[in-house]
């Protein structure tokens, strides 16, 4: 590297805290070329050992590792729905929920956002959410307010989801539609400066995935402090599983869910279902929501779950794709209640085939006869979330919303699955299971009537 790039990639790292990587000599050569054909910010370097903080920004976003794409890490969008909701459901007087994509590359982290929370969430809530994200990338982020992404960034988008969300401008481009746009402010800045635009406490979820793997020690700690001011009392934290936790004892990670921290000060939100009898519960999940846990063992819905169980196979899929006899071994452990066995088993599926919906499926299912409802809820939503006319996915979903005590949410659900319900062949099979159309409709109907 001559002198005058490495001076430049080490006030890179200084102000930004971005590693410097080998790869620069070439990337600066040519970000010199294209933003400063004329030399001038050059001689300027030369002379002062410095540049604008507007130039040295444009070089810094050259050299950045931009790469992203649409559902990277689905699970923490299944998580942050089901965080939001709760949430906005358990305290109304919020005027708001913040979610930040910091580092945010073109917008695909914080669109897959927008798309799950579209899908799952309340409407009446979706005003409430404020979206943003920010990148050091100018053209990046020109790119995500245009709303325009290169088909490697959908690698991960279903065709389905594909022809829903997108516009195929031309082979290399594809255009979001604007009807499955949520509003997010992207704004041009790096990290550190942003964050010293904010108050105190004013972020909910901070999404900063992928991004400290390229930044110093000193700077991913720097940054874990501001963090630490704008987000909220058990705001979350939420990284990828390749970047660095942070060291501060205030982030604390949550058992439950891969690469989620927690600033500790958490203000508790949920009653204790335990002391509550069951009819204390539905009265309180109706005026106070929060989930009961524990039902007790009387509870008619878990009496439900119980006559719907996997031993007796009733709203349970027709194993008709088992290539390698896994499935068939599932339903052996299951049928013999080595539900843990079982659980062990599909995880090892759906690590072999993350796309494999049937394997969340059926860890869904077995999470929800061990009583792990928010566990089963985001598997669940998952598969419904990408099969619609998966009618018994869909029924064991609001199950688990239910069980989980979001009565709002089940109710919206359950009404739009008995809605399509109605509007098939009672007669007929549900794909891939042995039970009716007009089966499912009962189970769901008496299930609307106990919730109303
Ligand atoms: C690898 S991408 C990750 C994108 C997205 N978070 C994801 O997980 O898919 C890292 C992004 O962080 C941005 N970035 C890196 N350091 C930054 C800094 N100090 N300030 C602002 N943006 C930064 C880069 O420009 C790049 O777009």
């Amino acid at each position: 590297m001559s002198d005058l790039l490495e001076r430049i990639a080490d006030l890179i790292q200084q102000k930004f805290g971005i590693m410097v990587q080998t790869d620069w000599t070439v990337l600066l050569r040519n970000a010199l070329l294209k933003l400063d054909p004329t030399g001038v910010h050059q001689e300027q370097f030369r002379k002062t050992g410095g540049c604008s903080d507007q130039f040295l920004r444009h070089l810094a976003g050259e050299v950045t590792v931009k790469e992203s794409y649409f559902f990277r890490h689905h699970l923490h969008f299944h998580y942050l729905c089901a965080l939001t909701q709760q949430t906005l459901l358990a305290q109304p007087e919020l005027p708001s929920f913040s979610i930040w994509s910091a580092g945010c590359a073109q917008g695909q982290e914080i669109y897959s956002l927008a798309f799950f929370l579209l899908e799952n969430i309340d409407p009446v809530f979706l005003s409430k959410i404020h979206l943003s994200g920010t990148d050091l990338d100018e053209r990046a982020i020109m790119q995500a307010k245009a709303g325009l992404f290169h088909p490697w960034s959908l690698r991960h988008v279903s065709q389905h989801l594909n022809e829903k969300y997108f516009i195929k401008i031309n082979r290399m481009q594809y255009k979001l539609k604007p009807h499955y746009r949520l509003p997010v402010n992207f704004t041009h800045a790096s990290l550190a400066d942003y964050c010293d635009g904010l108050p105190d406490q004013v972020l909910d979820v901070i999404m900063f995935r992928n991004v400290s793997i390229y930044l110093t020690r000193a700077a991913r700690a720097e940054l874990y402090s501001k963090f630490k001011r704008i987000l909220k009392p058990a705001g979350r934290l939420l990284l990828s599983p390749s970047d660095a936790f942070p060291e501060d004892k205030a982030y604390q990670p949550d058992p439950d869910h891969n690469s989620v921290f927690r600033i500790v000060s958490e203000v508790k939100v949920r009653p204790q279902p335990e002391q509550l009898s069951l009819s204390d519960q539905r009265q309180t999940s109706r005026t106070r929501p929060g989930p009961a846990r524990k039902q007790p063992i009387h509870s008619p819905i878990l009496r439900e779950w119980k006559r719907c169980s996997l031993s007796q196979s009733t709203f349970w899929p027709v194993v008709n794709d088992d290539a390698d006899g896994l499935l068939n071994r599932l339903i052996i452990l299951s049928n013999s209640g080595k539900i843990d066995e079982a659980l062990r088993l599909v995880d090892t599926m759906i690590c072999k085939n993350p796309s494999y919906f049937s394997g969340y499926f059926w860890r869904g299912t077995l999470n929800l006869s061990l009583g792990k409802y928010e566990v089963a809820a985001n598997d669940l939503r998952y598969v419904v979330f990408h099969e619609k006319d998966n009618y018994i996915a869909r029924y064991w979903y609001t199950l688990a919303m239910e069980l989980n005590g979001e009565n709002k949410r089940t109710m919206y659900h359950l009404n739009k699955l008995i809605e399509d319900l109605k509007g098939l062949n009672a007669m007929e099979t549900l794909a891939n299971s042995q039970t009716t159309v007009h089966e499912l409709l009962r189970a769901a109907l008496e299930r609307r009537e106990n919730l109303l």
